[in-house]
């Protein structure tokens, strides 16, 4: 019997990989970077599925493109903004996507860029290496306290109760804001606030809402202008929750103190942005999940989300689980 073939937009690491090669006739993108539409547009015709990664837009001409046999699409990430899901309901392709397994490793990275921000660690590295640390002094290179400061969690889910759950042990004060959730949550100690009591009160600030239509820009200049001159800011969701120009002008003012970003509007960032020019700022290249377990277990949740598709079975994890009603 033949097996179905799929299209892979990159090698994902090798436990999904082999699972994908078993079981599916597997047309794999090797190329380091993401295919051209055009490419993925040729690539995926006659596939009965699509294994995506968060760099492919994957929007109805690309479904179109496959054509009717297309039976699933797995996203190798927990956020699925970069497919047009209301196509693939109106098509009735289960789009599925990997939840859970990459809390630990992206609040583990949000803290980090937290600590690394507040205690200006990149700038120190910098400091020393390029000769300029003459000898130890009293007001050399002073950063933000963390014990005893408020830490804003924008977005509750399953990753901004991690971040929570981290700010305890390092005695913070945790506000959040969800406009899903407006209760305390048992086990975490974190108290829901409206957005601009949230922003006037943090000291530190942490994204962690999808990007959707109400979330693009959310962090705007009317937000910048509620925060505290000591916040500092930190997004590992997507960039495209804060507003690129807004976030210059407040860094370059010193409107806040400081940002550090794993994710920005444009990936990669373009070499000519502004935002490259500041000192106040640490820029990481989209790796929040990015540890060894990990992208193992994104890598073989993906391939079980596509093999379930094949199979005609519910995906385990689906993220448009209506079109089984
Ligand atoms: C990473 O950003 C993901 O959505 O998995």
């Amino acid at each position: 019997m033949s097996k179905p073939k799929v299209f892979v937009t990159r090698k994902i690491l090798d436990r999904g990989m082999e699972m994908i090669q078993q079981f599916c006739d597997a047309d794999i993108w090797l190329d380091d970077l993401p295919p051209s539409r055009q490419v993925l547009s040729e690539r995926v015709r006659g596939k009965e599925g699509l294994l995506s990664l968060l760099t492919d837009n994957i929007d109805a001409g690309v479904m179109d493109a496959a054509g009717k046999n297309l039976k699933v699409i797995s996203n190798h990430a927990v956020g699925y903004d970069n497919i047009d899901i209301a196509a693939a309901t109106r098509r009735r392709i289960p789009v599925g996507n990997t939840p859970g397994i990459l809390t630990d490793a992206t609040a583990d990275f949000a803290f980090t860029l937290l600590l690394s921000s507040a205690r200006r660690i990149t700038e120190a590295d910098h400091f020393v290496r390029s000769g300029l640390w003459k000898t130890w002094g009293p007001t050399l290179m002073l950063g933000a306290d963390i014990s005893g400061a408020t830490l804003g969690i924008i977005g509750f889910g399953r990753i901004g109760q991690a971040v929570a759950k981290r700010a305890e042990g390092f005695n913070m004060q945790v506000l959040f804001y969800d406009p899903n959730l407006n209760e305390l949550v048992p086990g975490v100690n974190a108290h829901p606030v409206n957005l601009d009591i949230l922003l006037h009160q943090s000291d530190f600030i942490s994204i962690h809402t999808p990007l959707t239509v109400q979330t693009r820009h959310l962090i705007n200049k009317a937000a910048f202008d509620k925060m505290k001159p000591n916040a500092i800011l930190v997004n590992t969701a997507r960039g495209a929750v804060i507003d690129p120009s807004a976030l210059y002008t407040a860094l370059k003012n010193k409107r806040i103190q400081a940002a550090a970003l794993d994710v920005t509007e444009s990936e990669p960032i373009p070499l000519d942005s502004p935002l490259l020019e500041l000192e106040n700022l640490i820029l990481c290249p989209h790796i929040a999940s990015a540890s060894n377990s990990t992208r193992a277990r994104m890598s073989i949740m993906a391939a079980e989300n596509l093999i379930a598709g094949l199979k005609g079975e519910k995906l385990p994890n689906c993220v448009n689980s209506e079109i089984y009603d």
